[in-house]
């Protein structure tokens, strides 16, 4: 299994913070916030990761990451010259992956859970996590059907579908590849990862899990300030185990 980070895009949400550096080297506590999502995949076994970002950035994000050695992994690095669409990394990401499967996660993407166990069984299809939220019209939504099976997914949608946002973390198959490549781009012009995912459904190949600890998209100033205080919390919790 080899690992992506995404981690371009414009972060046009948090401007003035995002004018001088990018969204995912805003710190989140006392670390950068791609720390987060990076780590969720190290904790998972991957130590082969592509990180993804954008023409802007790359020095920054080499200067602080380097080569993996010192996270005991090996860090590559490729530039999205646009922001087309989160789907577009599995096409950036073609020789990287080559024959292996792959996890994506989003740089700004912070997960409490370990998915080690779930990236260690994975085989085939895709496998996503959702997470039941308050503000579900922010995100790509999933809707279950009476047997808990995922039935319809769509992106941002204007009507009430669930309130089950799909997180970051994508879990895919080899396919995903040359799905990606016949993409075509959506109304606001991205290669949509919600039409990746509805291959998969389509097919009767796609698992959605429930995320149990926390998730946040640290992507907006209230949730960039949750993420903090979340972190802060942790910090705190471990300084007390360690009797500080
Ligand atoms: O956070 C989960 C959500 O992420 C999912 O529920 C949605 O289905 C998915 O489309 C995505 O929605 P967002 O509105 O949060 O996407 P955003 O444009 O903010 O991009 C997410 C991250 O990916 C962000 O860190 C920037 C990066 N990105 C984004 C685009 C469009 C790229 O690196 N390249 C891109 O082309």
């Amino acid at each position: 299994m080899r690992g992506i980070v995404l981690a371009g895009g414009s972060g046009t949400r948090l401007s003035p913070l995002t004018k001088i550096t990018s969204k995912q080297l805003l710190p989140v506590y006392d670390k950068p916030m791609v720390f987060y999502p990076l780590n969720t995949l190290l904790r998972a076994g991957i130590k082969d990761i592509l990180i993804i970002v954008s023409p802007e950035h790359p020095g920054d994000f080499l200067k602080l990451l380097g080569s993996g050695k010192e996270f005991g992994a090996k860090f590559t690095y490729e530039i999205q010259d646009k922001p087309e669409g989160l789907a577009q990394a599995f096409i950036i990401a073609k020789d990287f992956i080559g024959d292996d499967n792959v996890a994506m996660i989003l740089g700004d993407n912070i997960f409490e859970d370990d998915f080690s166990k779930v990236i260690k069984k994975f085989k085939k299809g895709g496998h996503i996590f959702a997470k039941k939220v308050s503000d579900p019209e922010r995100f790509g939504v999933v809707k279950f059907g009476k047997k808990g099976r995922a039935i319809q997914i769509e992106e941002k949608p204007k009507k009430f579908l669930s309130d089950y946002a799909i997180t970051g973390l994508y879990i895919y198959d080899n396919r995903v590849v040359e799905v990606a490549k016949k993409l075509k781009p959506s109304l606001r012009g991205e290669l949509e990862i919600t039409d990746l995912h509805n291959w998969y459904l389509n097919k009767g190949e796609l698992k959605v899990d429930i995320v149990k600890g926390l998730w946040i998209d640290a992507g907006t100033f209230d949730s960039l300030a949750k993420a903090t205080q979340w972190a802060l919390r942790q910090d705190s919790g471990q300084a007390m185990r360690r009797g500080k």
